[in-house]
């Protein structure tokens, strides 16, 4: 076996967390297809290759275009309920034990479904992931930055009601001239309420963002960040308060963030003393689950198999779990 075989086993083999995943965006073709069907909703494909063709995105906005249009066929309870087990199972596949999922409520809210159906339907698969197959989960509820700070106030009040399930709060969608400091007093409303606060930031906007979401919108964690290396001084305070960066390689290429996988910076980021992990974001869009990203990322990046059991170790640090649960997976990988 060669290096890098093993450390592909190494990666299949070893339990996994995932901490950057848009639960819409593990909507697949052919349930994208089923769904369209079965609650007569037109969308612009004949056919699931139709659909899968449809997926060349030259940057974030050209695929939340297609990201939103896809959502369109998610109605009733059972729709994010098949939509979330889905995503389960390939957990199961990959070999992930614990996993926190993001949903965008206000782009269903805005189509007249209401909040109780998105949020029980996807509760249950979840209930349903720890019961049958041990996979334990959080819920992060995502407000849309291309919206209005008051649109964000009205869907946090509904997730108040639903605090026993929704863990915390993030900011995701079109970010250039979306700014955190436009959700400063809806991120403080959130924490008050006892969120905990996460935000999308140097996923393409500037370094910037990631100062502004850390001391305005106080995130335990930013999701993306890799434009971070632009600057010397923000690479230093992430590496002091080991902030934790949900890295999703294999979507910065799929939105030309980086041209190719061998040009993607998560080597230099772990190289630094970042806290850096591997995730999938939306891996129906982006032709690949956590084991794929960690894999491809691997030999695209030459990593050691020390590398990639530093990303997996970093990814249970960085998660919600409590401080035991943490440990013991931690002890388990050792
Ligand atoms: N960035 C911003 N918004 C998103 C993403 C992303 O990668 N995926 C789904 N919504
Ligand atoms: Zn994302």
């Amino acid at each position: 076996m060669n290096s890098f075989d093993g450390i592909t086993e190494f990666i299949k083999k070893t339990p996994k967390t995932e901490l950057h995943l848009h639960i819409e965006g593990s909507l697949e073709p052919e349930l994208m297809f089923k769904l369209s069907k079965r609650n007569k909703v037109e969308i612009p494909f004949r056919s699931v290759e139709e659909i899968k063709s449809a997926y060349n995105f030259t940057n974030l906005d050209s695929f939340l275009k297609i990201y939103y249009a896809g959502s369109n066929v998610l109605i009733n309870e059972e729709d994010f309920f098949d939509l979330t087990w889905e995503y389960i199972l390939r957990c199961k596949e990959n070999n992930i034990v614990h996993t926190e999922i993001f949903f965008d409520p206000q782009s269903h809210l805005v189509r007249g479904i209401s909040f109780d159906k998105i949020i029980n339907g996807i509760d249950k698969a979840l209930i349903k992931a720890e019961k049958e197959l041990k996979i334990t989960s959080k819920i992060i509820m995502c407000f849309l930055r291309h919206l209005d700070e008051d649109s964000c106030f009205d869907v946090l009040k509904q997730a108040c009601n639903y605090k026993d399930k929704i863990i915390g709060v993030g900011l995701d969608s079109s970010e250039k001239g979306n700014p955190p400091k436009k959700f400063k007093s809806l991120f403080e409303k959130a924490i008050q309420e006892g969120f905990i606060t996460v935000a999308h930031a140097g996923e393409e906007g500037p370094p910037e963002y990631i100062w502004d979401s850390l001391n305005l919108l106080k995130v335990k964690r930013i999701d993306h960040g890799v434009q971070c290396l632009k600057d010397e001084k923000l690479i230093n305070k992430l590496k002091q308060d080991q902030i934790p960066l949900t890295v999703c390689p294999l979507s910065n290429i799929k939105l030309c963030v980086f041209n190719k996988l061998e040009n993607h910076n998560l080597k230099k980021m772990l190289d630094k003393g970042l806290r850096v992990m591997v995730n999938s974001d939306d891996p129906a869009y982006f032709g690949g689950y956590l084991n794929k990203n960690l894999i491809d990322t691997s030999k695209a990046l030459n990593l050691e198999l020390n590398d990639v059991k530093i990303l997996i170790e970093n990814s249970f640090k960085s998660s919600f779990l409590d401080e035991k649960t943490k440990n013991e997976w931690l002890n388990k990988i050792n």
